[in-house]
């Protein structure tokens, strides 16, 4: 089959975790005889230095011709530091979403046998913890109506959600249950705000056609609580931009380390993979990043965007064995650390050798 992928390296450590992933998949592609045809694009910092904007058109051309695409991370402390700046690095990462009609966004959070002892959660809270948060992402806070007011001294976001896009997302999340041990929450805020009313209210209503899937509701701060109390509980969780944003990070905790956590953003037009965990200037460069979150990125992009999950799993299989092995960055290694590098090749070999 022949492969055509778009990598997007972005900022910070985004280059070296991505070269990473590609060299698993050339193991991968090499061994099951599939065609790899790559090219870079440029985005974030990076494309704003070079041409004044995060998501080039070039870019964006580059990813709606390719079959799937490859994400490193986005962000620079130089525009952090700067509320004033006009043009920032995330702006490229939501024109990205927006423009290729990603609204969904799968975040698996899976637990690592032989890394329990590194979560900050007793062992028998977390073993066996796996679920999935789907996030809605082309709408809500992130993309309504923003600004300043009262020259300037007032600011203010808006978090606007339609029914179609409740309803999409939802209808995904369903599906997604279905395929899992079918349990879906719903997690809202409906206690305070009218944009979660309408996605409860769009919940509930399209339960009924989901007679198989026991459906639960539950207000963000509660699941913020639950998510740590009982992990084990959840099977799909499904909810807007923010909170699912903020949901994740947490989430990753309970895994040990947010360098492990990978996500899919599917929608319209090509799908994106990429780690849930952002640039971390502080690394760039050194070769200290762990790159198994989105080595697990590429993963997904094998089983989601070309539907090869034979191929997903050797990835799969080959970061097990460096993390039973111990072969692992600093962030989880116990004696020696390895180097973002010495994993990449470690996990490549390991899939050329099978
Ligand atoms: C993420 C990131 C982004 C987000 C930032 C970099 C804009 O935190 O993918 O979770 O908030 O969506
Ligand atoms: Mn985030």
């Amino acid at each position: 089959m022949k492969l055509k992928i778009a990598i997007l390296p972005g900022d910070g450590i985004g280059p070296e975790i991505t070269e990473q992933a590609l060299k698993a998949v050339k193991a991968v592609a090499k061994k099951f005889n599939h065609e790899l045809e790559y090219e870079y694009g440029v985005t974030g910092a990076a494309a704003i230095d070079q041409v004044g904007d995060p998501y080039p058109e070039e870019t964006h051309q580059l990813c709606l011709k390719a079959d799937a695409v490859l994400f490193g991370a986005i962000g620079d402390p130089r525009f952090d530091n700067n509320p004033k700046a006009k043009v920032r690095p995330e702006q490229g990462l939501l024109a990205m979403r927006k423009k290729l009609g990603l609204y969904a966004n799968i975040r698996p959070v899976e637990t690592f046998e032989s890394l329990l002892h590194k979560s900050p959660l007793r062992r028998e809270l977390v073993e066996g913890a796996n679920f999935v948060c789907i996030r809605e992402l082309t709408g809500g806070i992130y993309f309504g109506e923003k600004g300043r007011k009262d020259d300037g001294n007032t600011a203010y976001d808006t978090n606007t959600y339609t029914r179609e896009e409740i309803e999409r997302i939802l209808k995904l999340a369903y599906e997604f249950a279905g395929k899992r041990r079918k349990k879906l929450t719903v997690v809202d805020k409906a206690n305070v705000l009218e944009s979660s009313r309408l996605w409860r209210e769009v919940a509930q209503e399209m339960a009924p056609q989901f007679p198989d899937i026991q459906t639960e509701y539950m207000f963000v701060d509660n699941a913020a609580m639950q998510i740590i109390q009982w992990p084990k509980n959840f099977d799909v969780m499904v909810t807007e931009n923010m909170f699912g944003d903020i949901l994740t990070d947490e989430a990753s905790v309970i895994t040990g380390s947010l360098g492990l956590l990978p996500s899919a953003s599917i929608g319209v037009f090509t799908s994106v993979f990429e780690p849930i965990h952002g640039s971390y200037p502080q690394a760039a460069g050194k070769d200290i990043a762990n790159p198994i979150a989105t080595i697990l990125s590429a993963a997904m992009m094998f089983e989601y965007a070309f539907n090869l999950p034979e191929e997903g799993k050797i990835i799969r299989d080959a970061v097990a064995a460096s993390m039973a092995e111990g072969f692992v960055t600093e962030d989880i290694a116990e004696g020696q650390a390895q180097r973002t590098s010495a994993v990449g090749d470690w996990i490549s070999h390991w899939i050329e050798k099978q």
